[in-house]
C-alpha cells in the first residue's frame, strides 16, 4: 500500500513537471503540442480578417500561474476560491451589492426569471440578441414586444403602458450597446402596475449613470462575459442583485437547487461558472480599465472622422453617462449616403472586414416569435427601420490604427 502510494506521488510529481514544460512550451508557441489537425479548423485567411470585435487578452504567462494553481488544487468548479474571489472583486469594481456568477449570460437570464417567479406575459424589446427573448420562452412566458426609441434603440418607455395586460408580470428591457434605458420612467411604470424589472445588461459592463452603476437599477441585472464582450471569462455571465436573500436564492438555483448536501429547495439548473472562467475574470479585471480606455480612443477617432459623412449617423455620448464603447453602431440612410446598409456590409466583407448587423433581423421576425400579435408589422415600425440601417463596425482593444483607417476610408469613400 505504502509502495503504491509512493509510486503515485512520484508519478504525479513527474506529471506536474511534464505539464509545466508543456505549458512553458505552449506559451513559447510550440505548435507541435497542439492537436495535430487543429489548423484545418481555422479559415485560411483568418490572420487577415478584421472582426467586429476581439477579446482583450492578458499575457498568457499570467494566466498560466492561475492554471498551475487550479491544477494543483484539483478544484475545478463548485464555488471554488477563484469563483468566490471574482464575485467579491467584481462587486467592488462595478459598485454593486451582490454578484452571482454564471456559466453564461443566457442561463443567467433564464435563472433570473425563475428567481423572481415571473410568469404570464413580459414586455420586452425585439431589438436585441435573440437570447433575451429565448430566456422568456424557456420559462414558458409570452414575450410582448414593444417598439424602440429612434435614437438609442432601447425599449421605448413611453410605449410600455399600452402593452400592459392583466397577465403582465415584468418588463425585460435591454441596455442596447451599453446605453442606459430610461430607467426612471421604467421604474415609475413598474411601481404603478406592480411589475418586476429585469434588465438585460449584457452590453453594459461598467456603464455608469451619474456616479452609480447602471446595474443598480431594476430588480435584477444580467451581464454576459462572452468572448465578444468588453470583459470576458471565455463564456460567462452574472446576475446582479441588491439583497442577500435574493443572492442566496439565485445561488441555489444555479446549483441544481441545492441549499446544502441534502436539501433541494427548487428545480434548479446547472449554471455554475468554473474556476478557469473565474480565474480569467480575475486576470481580466487587472486589464479592463486599459481595454475600456482603448475602446474610448477608437470611438473618439470614428466620431471625428465620420462626423461629416452625409448619410451616416452614429450615437453621441449620453448626458451624465460613463460609456463602455462595447459597440460602435452606425446607421446608414441610403437616400443620403447613396448605398444601402447591406451594400456597405458587403463592401467591408470584400476587404476582409467583418462588420455585423446588430440587430437584424429583429427577434420578432424569427419563426418562433413571428406569429405573436406584438410582432405584427405596424407595431414595431422604428425597430424595423433601424434594423435595416444599422451596422456595427469593428471596435476592440488592439485594433490597429491602419485597420481603423481602412474602415474609415471605406465609409468616407476616400
Ligand atoms: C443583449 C444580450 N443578451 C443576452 C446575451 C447572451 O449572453 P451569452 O452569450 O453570455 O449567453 C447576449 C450575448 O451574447 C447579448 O448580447
Amino acid at each position: 500500500m505504502i509502495l503504491a502510494s509512493k509510486a503515485f506521488e512520484i508519478d504525479i510529481g513527474a506529471f506536474v513537471i511534464k505539464e509545466r514544460q508543456n505549458i512553458d512550451a505552449i506559451a513559447a508557441g510550440a505548435k507541435h503540442l497542439y492537436p495535430a489537425n487543429i489548423e484545418a479548423f481555422a479559415p485560411e485567411d483568418e490572420h487577415k480578417r478584421i472582426y467586429v470585435t476581439q477579446p482583450g487578452l492578458p499575457p498568457l504567462n499570467e494566466f498560466v500561474h492561475y492554471l498551475e494553481d487550479i491544477w494543483q488544487s484539483k478544484i475545478l468548479t463548485n464555488n471554488g476560491k477563484y469563483h468566490q474571489l471574482l464575485e467579491k472583486e467584481l462587486s467592488e469594481y462595478l459598485g454593486v451589492k451582490y454578484v452571482s456568477l454564471f456559466s453564461n449570460g443566457t442561463l443567467a437570464l433564464i435563472t433570473a426569471l425563475q428567481a423572481l417567479r415571473i410568469t404570464g406575459e413580459v414586455i420586452t424589446t425585439p431589438y436585441s440578441f435573440v437570447a433575451t427573448t429565448h430566456a422568456l420562452n424557456w420559462n414558458g412566458i409570452k414575450p410582448v414586444f414593444v417598439d424602440i426609441d429612434p435614437v438609442y434603440c432601447n425599449l421605448d418607455a413611453n410605449k410600455i403602458e399600452a402593452a400592459i395586460t392583466p397577465k403582465t408580470t415584468a418588463v425585460l428591457p435591454v441596455h442596447v450597446y451599453g446605453n442606459p434605458c430610461d430607467v426612471n420612467k421604467i421604474q415609475q411604470i413598474s411601481d404603478t402596475y406592480g411589475l418586476k424589472i429585469i434588465y438585460d445588461a449584457c452590453h453594459a459592463f461598467n456603464v455608469k449613470l451619474k456616479d452609480t452603476s447602471v446595474l443598480n437599477f431594476g430588480d435584477l441585472s444580467i451581464l454576459s462575459f462572452h468572448a465578444t464582450k468588453v470583459f470576458t471569462t471565455f463564456e460567462g455571465g452574472a446576475i446582479i442583485c441588491n439583497d442577500e436573500k435574493t443572492k442566496k436564492r439565485i445561488d441555489f438555483l444555479k446549483n441544481f437547487g441545492f441549499a446544502d448536501e441534502v436539501t433541494v429547495v427548487g428545480p434548479g439548473i446547472n449554471a455554475k461558472m468554473s474556476e478557469f472562467q473565474a480565474a480569467m475574470g480575475l486576470l481580466q479585471l487587472k486589464y479592463v480599465d486599459q481595454y475600456l480606455a482603448e475602446r474610448k480612443q477608437i470611438a473618439d477617432t470614428y466620431k471625428i472622422e465620420l462626423s461629416n459623412v452625409d448619410g451616416i449617423r452614429f450615437l453621441e455620448n449620453m448626458k451624465e453617462v460613463t460609456h463602455n464603447y462595447s459597440y460602435f453602431p452606425i446607421f446608414i440612410d441610403q437616400r443620403k449616403y447613396g448605398l444601402d446598409r447591406d451594400a456597405v456590409y458587403n463592401k467591408f466583407k470584400e476587404n476582409n472586414i467583418y462588420a455585423r448587423r446588430y440587430f437584424y433581423p429583429l427577434i420578432s421576425q424569427f419563426p418562433t416569435y413571428k406569429q405573436l400579435e406584438s410582432s405584427a408589422k405596424g407595431n414595431l415600425k422604428t425597430a424595423e427601420k433601424i434594423a435595416k440601417e444599422v451596422l456595427c463596425i469593428p471596435i476592440y482593444p488592439g485594433l490597429l490604427q491602419n485597420d481603423q483607417q481602412k474602415i474609415i476610408d471605406i465609409l468616407r469613400r476616400d
